[in-house]
Order: structure tokens, then C-alpha cells, then sequence
């Protein structure tokens, strides 16, 4: 999928930050070897980097890579897969934040991930969990085939969190913690949600004119109002799986 960088850094800043405070949990030590993995913009592995550990941050999306390039051109960012990472018994840590819900190949993203950690280096990630945004992408959904005859279907996957933790001990991490939580996300704005809509489910309203895109946006947040528009702001229904997780000895 094409990434809007600017409109990421513009509307969907609030992503980065969440990022920064998982950085807590991870707790990078000077000298340590991280990767980043699905980087976007780069901005969460300047925020380890600034910890003193040496990063490497990759993504999948050519556009973002260029932007974490122009904004951190000391830093080390690669275009690279995460159901296919390119790293062997070489990082301290693997760090993921708001991208494992993006990738699909599951089974090999984890089997990559363990690959790439050394015996009992850490792996700490944040995501889409179990129903994750299920109001907003059925809205959605709902409002596409009414208006446009068009069938939706989710570029995501949310797993619960059981079966995502054995899915990881499966390919070789032991799990140490697992949270899974609702978390209510405001959208800046009055045009917040079209806006979440347009970074990132664009490819939904391709092909569309403008008219047929607004009555499609426009019938999404008439669905949506009784529920997630709350004093003043929307609320988009994000559900969070957290883990931390060991490559086994
Ligand atoms: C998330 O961070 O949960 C998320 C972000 C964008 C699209 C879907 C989910």
C-alpha cells in the first residue's frame, strides 16, 4: 500500500507518541543492538538511538524509509519485510510498534523475529489486537456496499492474544507478559475519522469521483456518530495487544 508520510505526521502523530512510551518498557541500554521493526517515519528509532543503543530501523514501504532518511540521515533504515527480515542471532532487541496487524505472512514475521534476536534478547511489541477498530471497519464496510456496491475487505488481521502467544512460543520466544485492552483513540479534528480513512484505507475508494468518495465518508460518520463521537471529538475503538517476549536459550 502507498503510505502518506506527511499526512502520518500531520494527523496520526499521536501513533508516535504512544511509540515513545513503549520505548519505556523496552528499556534500551547504551551499546545495545535494536531493531526497529516497521519504522515509518523514524522518529521512535531516534528516541532509542537517543538512549545510546545502535538502531537499524526497517519498513516495508519504500516512502517511509525515504522520509525516516531525510529526517534522521545519521540513523540506519533499510526497506526490508518483516515476514522476511534479512537478520540472523544479531539484535539485542526487536521493538514493534502499530505495524504486526499489517502483516499477514503471521507465522513468518514471528519466525523472523526470533531469528533475528540473540539467545534471550528481547522482543516488545504493540498492535492491533482481537476486534481492534471492529466499529469503525464495519461502518465502513457497511457504508461502501450501500453506496458504492463495493465489498470490503480488511487489510489487518487482530489476533487474540492466546493464540498470538503461542503462535510466538511456537516459533522459538518464550512469552513473559501479554496485555490485551481497550484503548479509545481521538481523532484530531471534526474531519478525524475521514482522515484516519483516507491514511489508511485509500486504496478502498479508488477509482471512485469525488462525489461517490464523500457519500462514502460521509455515510461512515453517520454510522458512526451514536457510537464513537464523544464530547466533542471521534473516539476510534482500538483494542491493543501488548507483549514481551525472549528468544529461548
Ligand atoms: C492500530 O494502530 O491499531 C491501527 C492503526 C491503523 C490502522 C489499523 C489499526
Amino acid at each position: 500500500m502507498h503510505w502518506d508520510a506527511q499526512r502520518y505526521l500531520d494527523r496520526h502523530g499521536f501513533i508516535i507518541e504512544r511509540g515513545r512510551a513503549l520505548v519505556d518498557l523496552l528499556d534500551p541500554q547504551a551499546g545495545e543492538r535494536i531493531l526497529d521493526l516497521g519504522c515509518g517515519t523514524g522518529d521512535i528509532a531516534a528516541t532509542i538511538a537517543a538512549r545510546g543503543a545502535q538502531v537499524v530501523g526497517v519498513d516495508a514501504s519504500p516512502a517511509m524509509i525515504d522520509t525516516a532518511r531525510a529526517r534522521f540521515p545519521a540513523l540506519d533504515f533499510r526497506v526490508a519485510d518483516a515476514a522476511a527480515l534479512p537478520f540472523e542471532t544479531e539484535f539485542d532487541a526487536v521493538f514493534s510498534h502499530a505495524v504486526l496487524h499489517w502483516v499477514l505472512r503471521a507465522d513468518d514475521a514471528a519466525r523472523a523475529i526470533a531469528r533475528a534476536l540473540k539467545p534471550g534478547g528481547r522482543f516488545v511489541a504493540e498492535f492491533g489486537g482481537y476486534r481492534n477498530c471492529a466499529a469503525l471497519e464495519t461502518a465502513f464496510a457497511d457504508a461502501l456496499q450501500r453506496v458504492a456496491r463495493r465489498d470490503y475487505r480488511s487489510p489487518w488481521h487482530f489476533p487474540r492474544l492466546s493464540g498470538y502467544a503461542a503462535r510466538l512460543e511456537l516459533h522459538g520466544l518464550v512469552v513473559r507478559a501479554a496485555w490485551h485492552f481497550e484503548l479509545p483513540t481521538p481523532l484530531k479534528g471534526e474531519d478525524g475519522l475521514r482522515q484516519w480513512i483516507l491514511q489508511f484505507l485509500p486504496h478502498h475508494l479508488d477509482g471512485f469521483d469525488t462525489a461517490t468518495r464523500e457519500a462514502v465518508l460521509a455515510a461512515t460518520e453517520t454510522a458512526l456518530m451514536p457510537t464513537i463521537w464523544r464530547d466533542g471529538a471521534w473516539q476510534a475503538d482500538y483494542r491493543r495487544l501488548r507483549v514481551v517476549a525472549e528468544r529461548a536459550t
